[in-house]
Parts: structure tokens; sequence; C-alpha cells
């Protein structure tokens, strides 16, 4: 009885859908250090918080659009983040640092 109304609980969280992902659902990485690691690298071009639709750098997209994109995943942001961009350069992210930035990409999920 006590697991089905977890269980309950736990449906109604996730079907409502204009709160947050619940930070206890999300795979690995850390959402908060994630936002923080954000702010330093990452927000010089894209806007990086919820509901902010536009970026420093118009050309970046915002990061809520990314988590929002059918297929993102932390390995897809990983891969992004391990190869060479001319649009953004110098950036050498651990993985570590990739699964906390999508950690926190998976919190502004807006769908
Ligand atoms: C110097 C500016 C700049 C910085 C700093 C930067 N980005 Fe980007 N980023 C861009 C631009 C511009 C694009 C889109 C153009 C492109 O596809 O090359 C992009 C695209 C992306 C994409 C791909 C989205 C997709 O739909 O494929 C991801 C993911 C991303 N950035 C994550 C990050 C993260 C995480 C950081 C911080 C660690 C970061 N970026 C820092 C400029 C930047």
């Amino acid at each position: 009885m006590r697991l089905a109304a977890a269980a309950l609980f736990a449906l109604a969280l996730s079907s409502c859908a204009q709160t947050p992902a619940p930070l206890e659902a999300i795979e690995s990485g850390d959402a908060i250090r994630g936002f923080a690691f954000a702010q330093r690298n990452c927000a010089t071009c894209h806007a990086i918080a919820a509901g902010d639709a536009w970026s420093p750098n118009p050309l970046a997209p915002s990061f809520q659009t990314v988590a929002d994109t059918p297929g993102m995943s932390g390995r897809a942001v990983n891969v992004w983040l391990a190869s060479e961009h001319p649009s953004m350069p110098h950036l050498i992210v651990a993985p570590e640092d990739g699964d906390d930035v999508w950690a926190y990409m998976q919190t502004l999920r807006s769908r």
C-alpha cells in the first residue's frame, strides 16, 4: 500500500508539465554544479536560464532550446563538447562537467 502511494506520488509529479524535473529523476551529474559551470563557461554566448530565450551570441541556441531538442542526451552534449567547433573555440570540457551541465539543462525542459 505504501508502495502504491509512492508510485502515485511519482506519477503525479511526472505528469505536471510546468514543474521542472525533480532533481532525483536525473540520471547523473549535479544540476547545481552544472548551472555554476555554465555561468562561468557558457553564458557569454548562450542564454542559460529558464525562460531566457535570447542568447548573447544570437547564433548560440538557448539552453532551453537545447534541452527541448528531441533526442538530446547527456551523451550528445558530451560528444558535442568534446569535438572542435569554430563557433565554440578553446572549450575543453571534462565529461563530468558535461554531465553536470546536462543535469542542469534537463531542469529547463519545457516539454
Ligand atoms: C564563444 C561562444 C560560445 C561559448 C562560450 C559556448 N558556446 Fe555552445 N554554441 C555556440 C554557438 C554559436 C552554437 C551554435 C552554432 C553551431 O552549431 O556551431 C553553439 C552550440 C552549442 C550546442 C549544440 C546545440 C545543438 O542543437 O546541437 C551545445 C550543446 C552547446 N553549444 C553547449 C555549450 C556549453 C555546455 C557551453 C559551456 C561549457 C558552451 N556551449 C559555450 C557558441 C558558444
